[in-house]
């Protein structure tokens, strides 16, 4: 269509003209406001994003900021707990040395200081992770605006990791504590037999009616008894072990002390009878592994001679053979432990080489009312420890300087001979009164010791130490 101002033109068209003019105008009207509209929108989707951006870049700042001094805190932490569980379990895998026998129990613990030393000893490191807020640009051709991609380094671990130093020391704790209550066990499992030591030299010791101090032991017993009541959780390990050799330095002390006089008293009491063996040529005959039957024959023999002779029993025979292990001491005799069933000692345990002493002791004394205080371990089988064993159990360890083989001969000409091949001043003659052939011997080797002027004693009256 064309048109064309036309003032002569008629109403009607003038009329659509003006509604063409409006149309025109609220067209664009209607075109602006949407215009403002969407530029409104886009500006606040902008602001939002700007906000953002920012909130995001502050944020990864202040965390660039601190995150190194939060990681160095927490692995200081780490290091003081585990630092402190090194220091605490230290000396409880130290004092167990010697004392935890249990590999499984106390291994863990060293396994656990070992690991904790290394994490301790580690050099710390703190590596560090890139944070970046993306760049934002403006997608707005009119305004174009762009916020630059912002890059910061954040610490966000310690290596090592504070969690395995926590973890570590928790480990370092739990096997300390196991081996700690190891310890406890073994400290009450070392007082205890130490305690019954004590008691038993106080009653046997009590019972020779000896002056001596027993004071001290009587209340290392009591304390000992004390703690053993008080039960495992409750001792101290170090106050244990410091009473264990109280109560066996002073038992074994008493008991020297007690066996020093015995020997002093007895051979006091030879010289009174006219029997110095630092003067005369003395000889002692022993017979060991009874009492048996033969025995009794070898005493008839002993006592027609006015022969006095040492004999050492074994226990199992004289809880057979009471009467006759009696009728030997009745006989003047010396009665003496020889162990109850003959084993070698030295290959014993410390409880069963009390056993085997104190059993036998009991049973001589049962038989004869005679403690004896003399021990020949079988086999002359003897070390330091067992030689301590038979101090606390109140016996001096005797073994023999003359061997007639007796036992291997089985004949009574060379028992004989042997004797008087090797006798000298101070000879501590081992025979066997279980061999009839021994027996057969005794009388003739009385006669030649006699014809060469020797004299028998028992065998604690020879002054050379036999041992
Ligand atoms: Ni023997």
């Amino acid at each position: 269509m064309s048109t064309s101002p036309d003032p002569g033109a008629p109403a009607p068209a003038r009329r659509r003209r003006a509604r063409w003019w409006w149309l025109g105008g609220t067209l664009v009207l209607l075109l602006t406001g949407a215009a403002f509209v969407a530029a409104e929108l886009e500006h606040r989707a902008w602001v939002e994003a700007v906000a953002e951006y920012e909130a995001e870049v502050a944020r990864v700042t202040e965390e660039a900021e601190t995150s190194r001094a939060r990681a160095e805190e927490a692995y200081a932490d780490g290091l003081a707990t585990l630092t402190g569980a090194i220091d605490q379990a230290r000396p409880v895998y130290r004092a167990s040395e010697d004392q935890v026998a249990d590999p499984a129990v106390r291994d863990p613990l060293d396994d656990a200081l070992a690991e904790g030393r290394r994490l301790r000893d580690a050099e710390v490191a703190y590596p560090v992770e890139t944070r970046t807020v993306e760049a934002v640009t403006r997608p707005n051709p009119f305004f174009a605006e762009e916020l630059p991609a912002v890059t910061v380094e954040v610490v966000d671990a310690a290596q090592p990791d504070p969690a395995a130093l926590e973890s570590a020391a928790t480990d370092l704790v739990t096997t300390a504590d196991t081996v700690a209550t190891a310890r406890r066990e073994w400290a009450v499992a070392e007082l205890r037999p130490a305690t019954d030591e004590g008691r038993y030299a106080l009653t046997g010791l009590r019972a020779q009616d000896a002056d001596l101090g027993l004071g001290t032991l009587d209340d290392a017993v009591t304390e000992a008894e004390a703690v053993l009541d008080a039960g495992v959780d409750a001792v101290d390990p170090d106050e244990a072990v410091a009473l264990r050799d109280t109560l066996l330095e002073t038992s074994a002390s008493l008991w020297r002390t007690r066996l020093d006089q015995i020997t002093a008293e007895r051979r006091a009491a030879a010289r009174a009878d006219g029997v110095d063996c630092r003067v005369d040529q003395c000889v002692a005959l022993t017979f060991d592994d009874g009492p048996v039957a033969e025995t009794e024959r070898l005493l008839r023999i002993l006592e027609r001679k006015d022969a006095p002779a040492t004999f050492f029993m074994v226990g199992d025979n004289v809880a057979k053979n009471p009467q006759i292990a009696r009728a030997v001491a009745d006989g003047g005799h010396l009665v003496a432990n020889h162990s109850w069933s003959h084993p070698q000692l030295t290959t014993l345990g410390d409880a069963a080489v009390r056993e085997e002493l104190r059993s036998t002791s009991e049973a001589i004394a049962d038989a004869t009312g005679t403690t004896p205080f003399l021990l020949r371990p079988p086999y002359g089988d003897v070390d330091g420890r067992v030689r301590t064993l038979a101090t606390r159990t109140g016996l001096d360890v005797m073994t023999w300087n003359l061997d007639t083989l007796d036992w291997q001969t089985r004949d009574a000409k060379e028992t004989r001979r042997a004797v008087r091949q090797q006798v000298e001043p101070g000879s501590n003659v081992l025979m066997h009164d279980i061999h009839a052939t021994t027996v057969d011997a005794v009388g003739k080797i009385i006669k030649d010791l006699r014809d060469e002027d020797y004299v028998l004693v028992t065998a604690d009256l020879l002054v050379e130490d036999e041992d």
